[in-house]
């Protein structure tokens, strides 16, 4: 783990009211295994004081830098997207535990909702390197709002997409995509980020199918590393449920630890 100023060597607009935030931190990126998270100071200013929880979108270590791909939701992400290029970023990671691509697994799906693809894109691109196939699934209320969908069409993988109104993909679930490719082709893996309703529809197909599923949990963190207990969530088996910290045994759990 390391605790860095980074210098911002790109920050545009994404889509409305989200931003791609790109970091020089050698560091951190060549640590950084995909579905790890970094903790960003949103501004130099002593409010907001905590540090937000930020998925590793994407890492290019041949030139040691990092991508972030956010939305704006209140003050810190507000105040984020105000950074310039050139400014340093105080940031600490990489932190958490990711995703375990099993080695059986030479076919895998990756489900996002949301910014919730922003997470699942660091498994595509980790499973790409090693030559894995990956089915990609992109869910968003409308088009405009579906992220990443080139990023991962240019990682290789087979992406399909569903919009909540029908403009853009299939007009509805996302997990029915999933569903059907799972019938039609042998996904050996399951990764997901978004909602719990996606989290539950992901899980019940996985069961059925006989598939393993990881997932990402978003739980609101002070720290991110262990300290505060601020994350604290019950996870295991029924029966069997521990408290764990998101930030430290998580982010990603199997599927199944997680359902309540
Ligand atoms: C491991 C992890 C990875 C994440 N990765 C990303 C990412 O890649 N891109 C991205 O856009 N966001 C991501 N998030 C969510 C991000 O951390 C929050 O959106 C951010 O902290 C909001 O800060 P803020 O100051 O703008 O909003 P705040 O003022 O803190 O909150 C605004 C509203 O959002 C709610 N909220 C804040 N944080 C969370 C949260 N973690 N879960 C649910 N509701 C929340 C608050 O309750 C409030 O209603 C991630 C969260 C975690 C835990
Ligand atoms: S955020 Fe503090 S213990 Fe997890």
């Amino acid at each position: 783990m390391h605790q860095m100023m980074a210098a911002v060597r790109g920050h545009r607009p994404e889509r409305p009211g989200y931003y791609r935030l790109t970091l020089e931190a050698p560091q951190i990126t060549g640590e950084a295994q995909a579905g790890q998270f970094v903790m960003i100071r949103c501004a130099p200013t002593l409010e907001p004081l905590l540090r937000r929880p930020f998925s590793i979108f994407a890492t290019r270590p041949e030139n040691g830098e990092l991508e972030i791909l956010y939305r704006v939701v209140g003050r810190g992400t507000q105040l984020l997207s105000e950074v310039r290029e050139g400014s340093p970023v105080d940031i600490v990671g990489p932190l958490g535990h990711g995703y375990t691509l099993l080695p059986e697994a030479r076919t895998i799906a990756v489900v996002g909702r949301g910014v919730g693809v922003a997470s699942v894109f660091s498994v595509a691109q980790a499973a790409r390197r090693e030559g894995r196939r990956v089915f990609a699934f992109v869910s968003a209320r409308t088009r405009d709002l579906l992220l990443a969908v080139e990023d991962l069409k240019r990682l290789g993988c087979q992406v399909e997409i569903s919009t909540d109104d029908g403009d853009a993909g299939y007009q509805g679930l996302v997990t029915d995509l999933l569903a059907s490719k799972a019938k039609s082709e042998g996904i050996g893996q399951v990764f997901v980020c978004g909602s719990r309703r996606l989290i539950r529809a992901a899980a019940e197909i996985a069961r059925e199918a006989g598939i393993r599923a990881q997932v990402s949990l978003e739980q609101q963190m002070a720290c991110g590393v262990a300290a505060c207990m601020g994350c604290a969530r019950l996870v295991g088996t029924p029966g069997n449920k521990v408290y764990k910290k998101v930030c430290k045994d998580g982010p990603v759990f199997w599927i199944e630890e997680v359902l309540d």
